[in-house]
């Protein structure tokens, strides 16, 4: 099994898993259920890396029914300390444009009805002020092209917003939109692992462009053109990333917590 161990994990689109060399394929099971797909163990960046395609291996699962407690409890269950999430978002905000690389520094939760804790009883109340690991944020927004800051907002999906919402969004000063962002952060927080999205502008929101508003096609389409430079980034970001230097972990450290932490003795 220690072969099969990895210490960072990237949860990302299908296009991903031509990112690692030297492969292995585990089905892993939890006590949440089962994750969106097998997940893939190989080297990138030096370093044994995790591989978790988020909507499952041929985007089977939309973003209200992804098993996001699954997914990162087994990425845990490897050993995993650090997650890094590529995603694709709306721009919200003239500051960015559709193929800018962006890593947030805020989340607004807007989805409702996901399971978004392990806690099923005691009490185990984890800090969200800073949603985001700032080792792993400065890792990825130190590379060539990347900017760093924003907020996210996380809608419930799977539509796209109406122009009202999406020009609502923008006057709160939000950058960015999305589907995925929720609560995948804060369940990894709950695991006592580090988290930061990179996100990829796939298109202006529909209260922003005059045009006909945002589809499927254009996304989709936007994010897989900027794999490959997603993947090099990537790369270059986990090879730099230091051990340690954040206190993503310690809200924990004096706490019972009344769920399983894989790792934590
Ligand atoms: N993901 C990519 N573009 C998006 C948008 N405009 N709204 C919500 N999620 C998205």
């Amino acid at each position: 099994m220690a072969a099969k161990t990895a210490e960072i994990a990237v949860i990302g689109g299908s296009g991903f898993y031509s990112f690692l060399d030297d492969t292995d394929e585990l089905e892993v099971e939890t006590p949440y259920g089962e994750p969106s797909a097998p997940v893939t163990v190989g080297e990138a960046g030096g370093k044994r890396v995790a591989f978790l395609p988020r909507h499952g291996r041929e985007h089977a699962q939309p973003p209200h029914r992804i098993n996001y407690r699954a997914n990162l409890w087994a990425l845990a269950s490897l050993g995993v300390r650090r997650v890094v999430a590529p995603c694709a978002v709306g721009g919200l905000r003239p500051e960015v444009a559709p193929g800018d690389l962006v890593v947030p520094d805020q989340l607004v939760d807007r989805t409702w009805g996901r399971t978004q804790t392990f806690v099923e009883k005691g009490a185990a109340h984890v800090p969200f002020a800073d949603p985001y690991c700032p080792v792993l944020s400065s890792a990825l927004a130190g590379q060539d092209g990347v900017s760093r800051g924003g907020t996210m907002v996380v809608v419930e999906g799977p539509r796209f917003s109406t122009r009202a919402e999406s020009q609502h969004y923008a006057a709160q000063g939000w950058t960015l939109i999305n589907m995925t962002g929720h609560p995948e952060a804060v369940l990894a927080r709950e695991l006592l692992l580090c988290y930061a999205p990179i996100a990829v502008v796939t298109d202006m929101d529909a209260g922003i462009d005059a045009g006909a508003g945002v589809g499927q096609a254009e996304v989709f389409a936007m994010f897989d053109r900027n794999i490959e430079r997603l993947k090099t980034l990537l790369a270059r970001a986990i090879a730099t990333v230091p051990d340690g230097g954040c206190g993503c972990a310690a809200w924990a450290d004096d706490i019972d917590l009344p769920y399983d932490v894989p790792g934590r003795s």
